[in-house]
């Protein structure tokens, strides 16, 4: 398309330059080139892949615009609008047979522009047909309040046993099922949802979806984000390391941090997490919980650093055999002081006799 247009630029700007060309000696050049020219643009007036229906001497007068396209020159993108029509039976024919033909016929005229049905789906009672159209975007009645129209309508337009009649045949038993028709919103663009959303067809109406890691009405999406002061505590005997979401490590982060930032919590050596089981002993939270974690949008709860039970073991093992070493020692130290206090009493005894029998000997 675009190739056609710029190609058609280019023989205007032809045609205006030989236009305001000087008439001197090559004229007769200039004229040949534009009359060349003129027919060229001729042979491009449709555009977007059109074709020619009716071309006298070099002008077309009608184009046949490829589908989605419009316009005299098929210049304008139409808008697609894609709906179902619902035919809720109210006897249990498990095989119906509508009359696509007529169905589209009917379409054809109320939208104005080419309806392709889709083949009906039979579901219980429910028999539904899909159908894509276009209209002009610069016609009046491409807006929502049109649509609503349209379908209102068309709802009571075709419930009668006339349009029942044409569509399911002279002799169909239908003639009182009732039409649902769902104009498609998303497909046709006939939405406001914001670029941050996706749109979900309803029937009736829409509806916009944040995208992930996004809340918002669908109008107005925000990113989701975590204040850092509102996860869970740090534990102590712990170091925390704050990682972008494509796992790399953050280096000085900020206290609001963006959807899908992880915090991990790492407790030192030989401890590890409580109330996490299976001996974890690093806590990973995330920031995007939201809104089940309202509060804080992170996830994960309030932990300690727990001595590891084997650790724990080895140290009490360590503190027994350690007490055991020292009483043993104190035992032994015990005993040598003992039998040494003994040894010196009996030797200080002896010299007290002596002493005494040399008093003794000293008294006579
Ligand atoms: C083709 O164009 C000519 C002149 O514009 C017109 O007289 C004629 O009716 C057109 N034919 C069709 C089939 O549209
Ligand atoms: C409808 O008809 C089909 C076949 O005739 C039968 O199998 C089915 O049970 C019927 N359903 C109801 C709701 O009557
Ligand atoms: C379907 O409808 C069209 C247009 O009303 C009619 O010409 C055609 O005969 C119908 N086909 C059948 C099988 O009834
Ligand atoms: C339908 O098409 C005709 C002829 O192309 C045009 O005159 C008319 O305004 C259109 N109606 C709507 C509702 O677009
Ligand atoms: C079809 O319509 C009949 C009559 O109203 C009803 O009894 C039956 O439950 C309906 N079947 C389904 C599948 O809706
Ligand atoms: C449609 O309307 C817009 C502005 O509302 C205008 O810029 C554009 O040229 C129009 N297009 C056609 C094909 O009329
Ligand atoms: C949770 O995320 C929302 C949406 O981005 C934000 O407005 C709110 O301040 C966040 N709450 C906390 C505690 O970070
Ligand atoms: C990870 O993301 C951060 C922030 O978007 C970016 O600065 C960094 O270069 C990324 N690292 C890798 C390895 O993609």
């Amino acid at each position: 398309m675009r190739n056609k247009a710029s190609i058609t630029g280019v023989f205007m700007l032809l045609y205006i330059s030989s236009c305001v060309a000087p008439n001197t000696s090559a004229a007769i050049t200039t004229t040949a080139t534009t009359f060349e020219t003129t027919l060229a643009i001729m042979e491009n007036q449709c555009l977007n892949g059109g074709t020619c229906l009716n071309s006298t001497l070099g002008t077309c007068s009608r184009c046949g615009c490829i589908l989605g396209y419009g316009g005299s020159t098929c210049a304008t993108l139409l808008v697609r609008i894609d709906g179902t029509l619902s035919f809720n039976d109210l006897f249990n024919v498990s095989t119906i047979v509508v009359n696509t033909t007529a169905l589209q016929r009917l379409l054809n005229d109320d939208l104005n522009t080419t309806v392709i049905l889709t083949s009906p789906v039979v579901n219980g009672n429910l028999t539904t047909i899909s159908y894509t159209t276009y209209a002009n975007p610069n016609s009046s009645w491409v807006t929502p309040n049109y649509v609503n129209d349209l379908v209102a309508g068309l709802r009571l337009k075709y419930a009668t046993p006339a349009v029942i009649h044409a569509v399911f045949g002279p002799s169909s038993r239908h003639a009182l099922n009732t039409f649902i028709i769902d104009v498609d919103e998303c497909k046709s663009g006939l939405n406001n949802c914001n670029s941050l959303s996706t749109c979900v067809n309803l029937s009736p109406g829409f509806r916009c979806k944040c995208f992930t890691g996004y809340v918002g009405d669908g109008m107005t999406c925000t990113a989701i984000t975590c204040k850092q002061s509102a996860a869970p505590i740090k534990p102590s005997l712990a170091t925390k390391t704050v990682y972008y979401p494509n796992n790399t490590v953050m280096l000085n982060p900020s206290e609001i941090v963006g959807y899908q930032t992880v915090i991990r919590y790492t407790c030192s050596k030989r401890y590890s997490l409580h109330p996490v089981s299976g001996g974890t002993s690093a806590l990973i939270i995330a920031c995007g919980s939201f809104p089940k974690y309202k509060n804080t949008n992170w996830s994960g709860v309030e932990v300690t650093c727990n001595m590891d039970l084997a650790f724990r073991v080895a140290i009490i093992a360590a503190a027994v055999s350690g007490l055991i070493i020292v009483l043993m020692l104190g035992c032994f130290i015990t005993q040598w002081c003992l039998k040494r206090e003994r040894k010196a009493r009996g030797n200080s005894n002896n010299d007290e006799e002596v002493l005494q029998f040399e008093n003794h000997v000293f008294d006579d």
